[in-house]
């Protein structure tokens, strides 16, 4: 059998990833791994069991005996946490203050990795995050870096009346020592402002199917 096909789509926050990887996802039959959510689901449990997100250690520990598990919902792949998925609590205001201490951990990173490697499980894969193309999937040929003026994707924020920090989520996310978030090697870059979320989408998987052609 061949080897499943990883789509590796990276960028700052708010600057399309989810809703074209949805897109692409749905429109190729392969399961959507967004991984954001999977750093957002721990950092959730943290605040819940009262750890300060901000004491490595403290979270390392916590995630070391995390018993949360991957699961394959309708082609969404998430991890579960004693059979449940806290789809809305990963949005508040509080997770999204919180995550990116969280996603800077080394052993929170190491343990993402394995089970995000471990997503091939379910099939082709459009995989969305910071490090997909640089840390998890380096050997994808198909890596994709999404990009929009920070303007554009803070107003997009505000439109979805989410409240959520970008420049202090980025630059927290650009800055740590364990896989930042940056254009990966062999990456495309899609500067996706002044398109729609259809044309964005299109335009990747054109150059998917080049690549494959
Ligand atoms: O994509 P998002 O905004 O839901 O991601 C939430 C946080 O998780 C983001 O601030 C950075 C972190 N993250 C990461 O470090 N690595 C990933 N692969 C995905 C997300």
């Amino acid at each position: 059998m061949s080897e499943p096909i990883v789509i590796a789509i990276d960028g700052p926050s708010a600057s399309g990833k989810s809703t074209n990887a949805k897109i692409i996802a749905a429109a190729l039959s392969y399961a959507y791994v967004d991984t954001g959510a999977m750093y957002r689901t721990l950092a959730w449990h943290a605040l819940r069991q009262g750890v300060d997100t901000t004491d490595a250690e403290a979270i390392a520990a916590l995630c070391h005996d995390w018993p949360a598990g991957l699961v394959n919902c309708e082609g969404s792949i998430w991890l579960e946490v004693d059979g449940y998925f806290p789809e809305t609590e990963i949005r508040t205001k509080e997770t999204s203050a919180a995550v990116s201490h969280v996603a800077a951990v080394s052993f929170v990173r190491d343990w993402m990795k394995e089970r995000q490697r471990s997503c091939v499980q379910f099939g082709n894969l459009v995989m969305e995050g910071r490090d997909i193309g640089s840390n998890i999937f380096p050997e994808t040929p198909h890596k994709f870096y999404m990009d929009a003026a920070a303007a554009v994707r803070q107003a997009r924020r505000d439109a979805d009346g989410v409240q959520d920090n970008l420049a202090a989520r980025d630059e927290r996310d650009s800055t740590r020592a364990a896989s930042p978030l940056k254009v990966a090697k062999g990456a495309t870059i899609i500067n996706n402002a002044g398109e729609t979320p259809e044309e964005t989408s299109a335009r990747i998987m054109d150059l998917v199917r080049a690549a494959r052609d």
